[in-house]
């Protein structure tokens, strides 16, 4: 392949690209109208590499690959000789002769940013400790259907300062649109958040405040299990509840990434509330990685 297209964090689109597989992907989920659906993936073999446990993105990544003509091939990081010290890059470099693409979801950034490097096939991150890009996409998508104009709206982001809340912030300095993130004191998100448009604060009434769009996810990511006890005292202020929904916009829209801890990060009357658009949201998984497939596969070679 002489070269190739890798999606690691949202940044390695443009705006122009974000706004075109929104658009695809709403073609992707309304079938085309009924005419021939495109198979982009016929022929192609995907490895899905899965260092941490998912139900949404594995499935969904799993059938889009299948409905696009292509051969999922799943494996878990222990089934691999990387769990036994085979380096990333000749983990790479082998997988780069069977397969035509990667999807990987794993702990360190830096994991999927060697195997990038090393691969001659595309990259797609499934989740690292520091970014989720894929649920953002998602997450815009949904909201772009909803009638929100991502370009004009204000986000808030209540709670750890996450994979999910880097993804956020590398799409409002993208997208062009404000977000205010509220995370307690130690739980800052490693990326920039001190531009035009991000802005970070400690109280999650400020941060919601006339907000169209509230997100949340849980306290303790994978990984941070061992945290749990701890983040439940520092993180009791940052729920998403009906009280805090009062200071947003009237029809402000609830989103969150699943799995939910109810009582926590978000109260089960929120998610179960009319603002919640969860349920669409973890549907559109499967559209926005169809269009996104189809746009790495089809920008590499
Ligand atoms: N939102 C998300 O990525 O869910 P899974 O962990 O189930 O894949
Ligand atoms: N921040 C969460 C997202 C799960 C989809 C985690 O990394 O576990």
């Amino acid at each position: 392949m002489a070269s190739k297209r890798d999606f690691l964090t949202l940044m390695d689109c443009t705006r122009e690209e974000i706004i075109a597989l929104i658009e695809r992907s709403i073609e992707m989920k309304n079938g085309f109208n009924g005419t021939k659906f495109p198979r982009p993936l016929e022929g192609c073999s995907i490895a899905v590499i899965f260092e941490k446990a998912s139900t949404r993105t594995r499935t969904s990544f799993e059938v889009g690959i299948y409905q696009l003509g292509g051969n999922a091939i799943f494996m878990s990081g222990q089934d691999l000789q990387l769990s036994r010290g085979e380096p990333i890059k000749d983990t790479a470099r082998v997988l780069s002769r069977y397969v035509d693409g990667i999807v990987v979801r794993t702990f360190g950034h830096i994991i999927v940013e060697e195997l990038a490097k090393w691969a001659t096939i595309p990259i797609i991150n499934g989740l690292t400790d520091s970014y989720h890009p894929c649920q953002v996409l998602a997450d815009l998508m949904t909201l772009h259907e909803l009638g929100v104009d991502i370009g004009s709206m204000k986000a808030a982001w209540i709670g750890d300062g996450n994979n999910m809340a880097n993804s956020w912030i590398n799409a409002a300095n993208l997208m062009g649109f404000r977000l205010s993130l509220a995370c307690p004191e130690g739980y800052d998100p490693a990326e920039t958040y001190n531009t035009n448009l991000v802005s970070l604060v400690r109280e999650p009434v400020e941060a919601a405040k006339d907000a169209d769009v509230i997100s949340t996810d849980v306290w303790a990511s994978m990984g941070q299990e061992s945290q749990a006890d701890m983040r439940r005292l520092d993180f009791q202020r940052y729920q998403v509840n009906m009280e805090l929904l009062k200071v947003a916009k009237q029809d402000v829209h609830v989103l969150h990434c699943l799995p939910a801890h109810r009582e926590e990060e978000i109260t089960d009357e929120v998610i179960e509330s009319r603002h919640s658009r969860i349920w669409d949201q973890a549907e559109n998984r499967l559209h926005v990685q169809k269009a996104l497939l189809e746009f790495v596969m089809s920008s590499s070679g």
